[in-house]
């Protein structure tokens, strides 16, 4: 009655903003993602008779747990198998939890896997991927392989992800860039509700499937330049829907900004490197493998960089034989 897994973060290439429905975690728009290789989860779980109580940790504290969040999720497993049994969950980011980078998505994916096997439950991969929505929408996304398109669907039947491109397809890397290392003071669960207060919203809504084409193509051809172009124009139209919504939403920070515009001014030297970033602070830059290592050494040394980790596209969740209890 135990399993382990392992799941990686995804950095979405077109953004998920806006819920049609907040209690299944039905997205208003389809998105597309890649898995982050350096980036992971690891969640260890088991149910048991002899357990009093639930009980979580993640990387070994049980402080800053969103403990009904959890329990929730844990009780839509626990009905798949009619059970009641008590579970222990120990759960460990291989990054700083504080980094205000996205862990909901690797969390909740390793959750589901982990949990599903625990009870010995056999599930299809887009039915895991459906699961792991319910608890953060971004993690139906860390389930398949490599990259991944999240098709919106209109029940919880129909919403799930799958690869379009495995993780082996194109050798890109991927910078994760820290800017900040405080807890963002808007959670993206109310970022997602207040989506609709901007006035641009229903605009982006028509734009997404068009540009969920274009990119995926972009992909496919291995067209960097256009990929870029279309990464870094849905990334700031994320943030012009933040930025008008109201109230406001101010993500970035003086750090963001400077890294912005020193992609345009390396791209101009004939440096391929383009941005995108989450509902926060944190740069993401996209090189190709070649540039990797040029890239990090500029970018270590620009005024405002706490650290950098060095991703290039990975896997899916799975299940590992290394427990953490
Ligand atoms: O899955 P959530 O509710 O944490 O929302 C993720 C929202 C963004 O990171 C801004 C975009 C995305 O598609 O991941």
């Amino acid at each position: 009655m135990k399993a382990t897994a392992i799941a990686h973060a995804n950095i979405a290439l077109i953004k998920y903003w806006g819920k049609k429905d907040p209690k299944l975690n039905l997205p208003e728009n389809s998105s597309l993602a890649v898995n982050l290789s350096n980036l992971t989860s690891t969640t260890t779980v088991a149910f048991s008779d002899d357990f009093d109580e639930d009980s979580f940790s993640i990387n070994a504290t049980r402080e800053n747990i969103e403990i009904e969040r959890l329990i929730a999720h844990i009780n839509l497993i626990r009905d798949l198998a009619s059970t009641k049994q008590k579970v222990k969950v120990v759960s460990e980011n291989n990054f700083p939890t504080a980094t205000g980078l996205a862990s909901s998505a690797s969390g909740f994916a390793a959750l589901t896997l982990a949990a599903i096997a625990a009870l010995g439950l056999k599930l299809s991969e887009k039915e895991l991927s459906l699961l792991a929505r319910r608890g953060a929408g971004s993690a139906c996304r860390s389930i398949p392989d490599g990259f991944t398109e999240w098709v919106a669907g209109t029940s919880d039947k129909t919403s799930y992800a799958q690869t379009v491109f495995d993780a082996n397809h194109w050798n890109i890397a991927i910078l994760a860039v820290i800017v900040n290392q405080e807890k963002k003071v808007v959670s993206n669960t109310v970022g997602h509700t207040l989506a609709q207060t901007s006035p641009f919203y229903q605009t982006r809504l028509l734009r997404v499937p068009k540009k969920i084409k274009a990119m995926k193509q972009a992909i496919e051809d291995k067209n960097f330049a256009l990929f870029g172009k279309i990464l870094e124009a849905d990334a700031i139209e994320l943030h012009v829907i933040t930025l008008t919504s109201d109230p406001a939403i101010i993500y970035w920070d003086p750090a963001t900004i400077r890294i912005m515009k020193l992609c345009q001014t390396l791209r101009q030297q004939g440096l391929p490197v383009y941005f995108t970033f989450d509902a926060g602070p944190q740069p993401v830059l996209f090189c190709l493998q070649k540039d990797a290592k040029k890239l990090e050494t500029i970018i270590r040394s620009t005024k405002g960089v706490l650290d950098i980790i060095v991703n290039k596209p990975a896997e899916g969740a799975r299940l590992i034989d290394k427990h953490l209890f």
